[in-house]
């Protein structure tokens, strides 16, 4: 019976609305940051960089939400073997402390800029960083190199998810479809 529901459980609705909302707004992030102008000290916030504040901002309100909902909702965990367990764990918090930390140091370079940050035009959020912070700038360079490490992460999280589908062929997958 206890076997049966593990393998056919799968996230919550809104569990997995957030999870592929979140994986689309950070394909387009990634896509965004790395085809938008070189950022100088006298570049104005506006085109492609515009978009990349805009897209950010919606993403640190949904990790909000998407962070509370998974500290009160923890889904039931999957048919693992110990060590697999473990690498899944380690993967997922990773994913989740990126998914924090590189929006913030992304958000604390605006701020040091003198750049706003407002949520679909309308909702501000409050500078992280005063203007021409120099822990604010450095933030910048750990933002764009934290960008990269988050990618790799992500490739590991989709290698991991297709290796469960097509070689182990179980049902971690379904879980989140
Ligand atoms: C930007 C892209 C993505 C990010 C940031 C991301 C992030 C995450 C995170 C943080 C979790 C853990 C959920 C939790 O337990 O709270 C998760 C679970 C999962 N993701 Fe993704 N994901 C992405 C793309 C994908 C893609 C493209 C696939 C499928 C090919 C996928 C398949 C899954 C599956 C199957 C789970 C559930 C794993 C389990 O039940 O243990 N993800 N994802
Ligand atoms: C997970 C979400 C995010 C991803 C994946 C991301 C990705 C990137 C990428 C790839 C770049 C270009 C780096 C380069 O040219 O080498 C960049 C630059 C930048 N991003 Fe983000 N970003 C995210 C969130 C944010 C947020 C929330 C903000 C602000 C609200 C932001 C502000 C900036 C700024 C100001 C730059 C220019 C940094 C500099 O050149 O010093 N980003 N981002």
């Amino acid at each position: 019976m206890v076997e049966n529901h593990s393998q056919s459980y799968v996230y919550s609705p809104f569990a997995r609305l957030l999870h592929w909302l979140i994986a689309g707004l950070i394909f387009a992030q990634l896509i965004i940051g790395w085809t938008m102008p070189d950022v100088h000290h006298d570049t104005l916030p506006t085109g492609e960089i515009a978009w990349h504040l805009g897209v950010g901002a919606a993403i640190v309100a949904v990790m909000a939400i998407r962070i509370i909902w998974r500290m009160t909702h923890a889904p039931e965990p999957a048919e693992l073997s110990p060590q697999l367990r473990f690498a899944s764990n380690a993967t997922h918090w990773l994913l989740y402390t990126l998914l924090l930390v590189v929006p913030l140091a992304g958000w604390a370079n605006a701020s040091a800029r003198g750049w706003m940050v407002n949520l679909l035009g309308v909702l501000p959020y409050p500078a992280l960083a005063p203007k021409g912070s120099s822990t604010g700038m450095a933030l910048g360079d750990i933002h764009s190199v934290l960008a990269w490490v988050l990618l790799a992460v992500i490739a590991l999280h989709i290698a991991a998810a297709l290796f469960h589908r097509f070689v182990f062929r179980d049902s971690v997958l379904k879980r989140m479809l």
